[in-house]
C-alpha cells in the first residue's frame, strides 16, 4: 500500500512513518519523489477543509493516494483564532517568533485561566479517483504561557503549556510532544482505519 505525503519535509515523512508504523506493508513517500511540485493554496476555513482540499488535488495530479494533514491553534480568549492563519497569523511569510509575539500581544491582560486554547490536526487520506479513504482528528488542550519557554519543537510550542503540565511544549521535548501532541492524537485514529483498508 503505498501513499504520497503531502509534503517535501524528510521530518514530517519520518514522523508519519513512526506513528503509522503498526500498519503492515504501508509505504509512504514524500513529493519529492514527483517529477514537478504541485502547488495547492489552502483558502478553506477549517482544517479539515484544508487537508481535504491539499490530498485531493495532489492525489488526482500525481495519480496515487494521497495523505494531507492541516493543524494551527484555537486560542477561546480569541474566539478559535489564529486557527486555520496560524502559520501566518502576523502576516504572510511571518516567521514563528512574530507570530508567538503577535499572540502575547493580543492576550495582554487575560488572566491565567482564561488563556485556555488547543492545537488542532486533520488529517485526510484521498485517492486519485478523488474518493475519500479516511479521515481522522485529534486535539491537544492547553493554555498560552505569559512568556516564551523552551527550544524544542516549532510553531506555538514555546507559549503552550498543555493540560496536565506546568512545562511549555518546548521545554518538555519531542518525547512527550510524541505521545500527547494533535498529531499523534489524529494519526493514532488512522491506524485501525489503515489496517482496514485495501489499497493495491
Ligand atoms: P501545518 O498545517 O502543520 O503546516 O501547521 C500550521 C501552523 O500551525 C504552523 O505553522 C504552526 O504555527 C502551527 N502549528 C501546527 N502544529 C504545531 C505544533 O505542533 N506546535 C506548534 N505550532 C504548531
Amino acid at each position: 500500500m503505498r501513499i504520497l505525503i503531502a509534503t517535501m519535509n524528510r521530518g514530517k515523512l519520518r514522523e508519519y512513518e513512526r506513528l503509522l508504523a503498526e500498519v503492515p506493508g504501508l509505504e509512504l513517500e514524500t513529493m519529492a519523489a514527483l517529477p514537478e511540485p504541485i502547488e495547492v493554496v489552502e483558502d478553506r476555513d477549517t482544517f479539515y477543509g484544508n487537508a481535504r482540499k491539499k490530498a485531493t488535488e495532489i492525489a488526482t495530479v500525481a495519480g496515487m493516494p494521497c495523505l494531507a494533514d492541516d493543524s494551527g491553534l484555537e486560542v477561546d480568549a480569541l474566539g478559535g483564532r489564529p486557527g486555520v492563519y496560524s502559520a501566518r497569523y502576523a502576516g504572510e511569510g511571518s516567521t514563528d517568533s512574530e507570530n508567538n509575539a503577535k499572540l502575547l500581544d493580543a492576550l495582554s491582560g487575560v488572566a491565567d485561566d482564561e488563556r485556555t486554547a488547543r492545537f488542532q490536526c486533520a488529517i485526510v487520506i484521498i485517492d486519485q479517483s478523488g474518493r475519500e479513504l479516511a479521515i481522522a482528528e485529534g486535539a491537544c488542550e492547553g493554555r498560552i504561557g505569559s512568556e516564551s519557554r523552551g527550544s524544542h519543537g516549532f510553531g506555538y510550542d514555546p507559549l503552550f503549556v498543555p493540560a496536565g503540565y506546568a512545562q511549555t511544549m518546548a521545554e518538555l521535548g519531542p518525547e512527550t510532544k510524541n505521545q500527547i501532541s494533535h498529531r499523534a492524537k489524529a494519526a493514532a485514529k488512522l491506524v485501525p482505519i489503515l489496517r482496514e483498508l485495501r489499497i493495491p
